[in-house]
Parts: structure tokens; C-alpha cells; sequence
């Protein structure tokens, strides 16, 4: 089966859940490996109140034995703390008295929308699953991606350049991402970092939220992940596609972005060097994807998010009980939640290539996949001929 993961879980429910399918057997795994990411996703400067309650913990419930996988699906299990709190309101049981329904849509939310295509009259049944709650089970997941790619010598890492009005050069968030980790709004610039809590600390006070831009970047991808043959295996329509699909990210680019539309060729494309025989590249502007695959540079992948949509200041809206004029329903909400999504972007990015990273190189075990990437990755480094067929 392609490597493929779908989640389920509530935001105040008792759990959220991933499940991933199509993940080699035989590769080293254990629930560390996954819960680091889900500590980096909880952090940042600007979140509500939830992060303090919930400490994301994954508990394995199949695919994995002895710290290694079995090839078998692999079921995670993160428990929602807050749930002790909210039981009475979101148990699966029947109850005798439901809570009063919410009526008072959000702006900027699946809420609307969401109660007029499944017919509810209670905003709770929308939120508690268009919640970015849910992203903890897509990190879980791109932690077992991240693990398999990592075997192979990928890494992934992002980084924050935009929170409002503070910015710091994309190149340069890209280039350091690495040191991303140290900030509390990820951006590897100490002095950018302050800049743009002054900006999330300044729309708090006025009620409002912030959004931003980050980079995620993937080092040591092989080329020719993914393919110019099928639409659906473009694998910069599928980044942005995973990309798009975090809450809140308006708008994806890879490499220079949007810029390449401003520039003459000359500044935009990658030239082909020759070097010891083998082939690399003058300079990475297209992001290290051409013609829908990866070209062996790194993959530089940026969104950028719109502010969060619940703020203090709450915004206009209809009760949806009576039909009059009021003011949009307020829950606990982060301020701004770039960083977290920042994150996220990795995880997502890690499962896009995971993905087709396994369609290239097999999905049985880790030790045929090996034998299949080192033949493959000598081949190509053979010479510029050897990256040709050979010739009968
Ligand atoms: C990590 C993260 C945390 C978020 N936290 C909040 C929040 O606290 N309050 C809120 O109103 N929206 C929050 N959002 C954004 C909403 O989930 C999102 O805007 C909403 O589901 C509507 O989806 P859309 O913006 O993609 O159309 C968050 C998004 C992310 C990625």
C-alpha cells in the first residue's frame, strides 16, 4: 500500500489519532522519535491557554514491536488532557441534557459553511473537527515520515520570516533554519525574534491576531522524487496541495515564489555546472523542484498564514437562532500560531516526500529500499554521461 496516513479525533474529545499506512517494515521507531516533533508543535511564542494543559504524548496501539516496524498499519494514540474538562459536553454516550447549542458562526472559520452542508444547528459539532487540534495528529504521523526519511540522509527543517511587520530575509530564514529551535517565534535571527513578539504582544493588546510566512526546508533529497509524467505525481502540486491543507496557510511558493514572475530567465533558473564529472547546480532559486520532481537541491517550500480568525475583539456575525445582528463566539484562542504551523509544514512536507520517496525506491522493508536507493544514487553520481540510459 502507497504510504498514506488519515487522522480522527475532536479537539476536546478524549483523543486525536493517526493512522499510517504503507511504512516499511524493519525501520527503527519509537514513540521519542515521534514526540519530539509534537513538543516543538506545542511551543511558540503567542499560543492560547490549551498548550499548557496538554503535554502531546503518542502512545503506539499497532504496526510497531520491539522499536521496530512490522510493515503493518501504524495506529498512534495522543490523549486530549483537556478532556477531563469537557466530558460532559463531548462524550460519545447519548445525554439527557445537551449543552445549549452554539449559534454565533466565526468569521474566518469552517462554521458557517460547515453547519449548512451537514445540518447542525451547534457550532460545536464544526469547530471540534476544523479545530487545528487535529494538526497533532498529522505531526504524529510526519514523525514516522521524517524517521524513514531520515535513514536516507533527509533532514527537514523550518523556519519563521514574517509575524506581522516583522520580517527577516526568506534566503537567509531558509539557510539558517537549523538554529530556528532556539526562538520562541522560530526565526533563527535573535533580533528579528524579538521584533516580532513586540508585533504578537501589540495585536494582543489591541484584541486582534497575527499571521506570517515560514519556510520549510528538506536537505539531502535524491533527485527525481516524484515526475513530470502524470499530473498527480507533480510533486510540487502535491507540497502545495499538503501545504494548503493546514489550517489557516492562504498561499504556497517554492524557492524565490511569486518573485519568479518579476525576474527575466537568466535570474531564475538553476544553471547546470559540471564538476568532477558529476553535475550540480549554480544556485537553488526554483526551490529544488523542475518539472515535478525533486533535482537533488534542497526543497524549499514556504506558506503563508492568515491571522488567527477568533480574536478578543470579537467580529460581526448572525445568531443563527434568531436571524439578528451579533458579535462572532469566542474560545480560547492562540494570537498567533505561525511557529506551530511552521511545524506542521514540516510534518507535511515529510509525508509528501516519504510518499514519494517509497514510490521510487519500494515499500516492503528497509533493507530491499536501501539496496534500491544505493543502486540508484550510484548510478547517477557516476559521471553527467552515467545520469544518461545507456545507450544499446
Ligand atoms: C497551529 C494552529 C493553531 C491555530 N489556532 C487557532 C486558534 O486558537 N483560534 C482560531 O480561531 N484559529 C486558529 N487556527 C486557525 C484555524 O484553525 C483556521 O483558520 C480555521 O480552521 C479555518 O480554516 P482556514 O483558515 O484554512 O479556512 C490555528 C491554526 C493553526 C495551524
Amino acid at each position: 500500500m502507497k504510504f498514506s496516513f488519515s487522522t480522527a479525533g475532536e479537539s476536546h474529545g478524549p483523543a486525536e489519532v493517526a493512522l499510517v499506512h504503507g511504512v516499511p517494515a524493519g525501520l527503527g521507531l519509537l514513540a521519542g522519535d515521534v514526540n519530539r516533533d509534537l513538543a516543538r508543535r506545542q511551543k511558540g511564542y503567542g499560543r492560547g491557554g490549551r498548550q499548557k494543559i496538554e503535554k502531546d504524548e503518542i502512545e503506539f496501539l499497532g504496526g510497531v514491536r520491539h522499536g521496530r516496524t512490522l510493515g503493518s498499519p501504524i495506529a498512534m494514540l495522543v490523549r486530549n488532557r483537556d478532556y477531563a474538562n469537557w466530558e460532559s459536553r463531548m462524550t460519545p454516550d447519548p445525554v439527557e441534557e445537551p449543552p445549549d447549542p452554539i449559534t454565533l458562526p466565526r468569521p474566518g472559520h469552517a462554521d458557517l459553511a460547515g453547519m449548512q452542508k451537514y445540518a447542525f444547528d451547534d457550532l460545536r459539532n464544526v469547530l471540534e473537527r476544523s479545530s487545528a487540534r487535529e494538526t497533532t495528529a498529522r505531526v504524529a504521523a510526519g514523525g514516522v515520515a521524517r524517521k524513514l526519511l531520515a535513514e536516507f540522509g533527509v533532514e527537514i527543517h523550518s523556519a519563521v520570516y514574517r509575524i506581522g511587520a516583522a520580517a527577516y530575509p526568506k534566503e537567509q530564514a531558509a539557510s539558517s533554519a537549523r538554529k530556528a529551535d532556539e526562538s520562541e517565534v522560530r526565526c533563527p535571527d535573535p533580533e528579528v525574534s524579538e521584533q516580532m513578539k513586540a508585533e504578537i504582544d501589540a495585536a494582543r493588546y489591541a484584541r486582534d491576531a497575527l499571521g506570517g510566512e515560514f519556510v520549510v526546508v528538506a536537505e539531502g533529497c535524491p533527485p527525481g522524487l516524484g515526475s513530470y509524467v502524470d499530473w498527480r505525481d507533480k510533486l510540487d502540486a502535491r507540497l502545495a496541495a499538503a501545504i494548503l491543507s493546514i489550517n489557516a496557510i492562504k498561499g504556497v511558493e517554492f524557492g524565490m515564489g511569486f518573485e519568479v514572475a518579476r525576474h527575466r530567465s537568466s535570474e531564475v533558473q538553476d544553471e547546470i555546472l559540471a564538476e568532477d564529472g558529476s553535475v550540480s547546480r549554480a544556485s537553488n532559486r526554483l526551490g529544488g523542484l523542475e518539472g515535478g520532481m525533486t533535482n537533488g537541491e534542497p526543497v524549499v517550500v514556504s506558506a503563508a498564514m492568515k491571522p488567527i480568525s477568533t480574536i478578543a475583539k470579537a467580529l460581526r456575525t448572525v445568531d443563527l437562532a434568531t436571524g439578528e445582528p451579533s458579535r462572532a463566539f469566542r474560545e480560547r484562542a492562540d494570537s498567533c500560531a505561525v511557529p506551530a504551523a511552521a511545524v506542521i509544514g514540516e510534518s507535511m512536507v515529510a509525508v509528501v516526500l516519504a510518499e514519494a520517496f517509497l514510490e521510487k525506491f519500494g515499500h516492503d522493508n528497509i533493507t530491499d529500499i536501501r539496496a534500491a536507493y544505493d543502486s540508484y544514487m550510484a548510478r547517477i553520481s557516476q559521471s553527467v554521461r552515467g545520469a544518461r540510459t545507456p545507450e544499446r
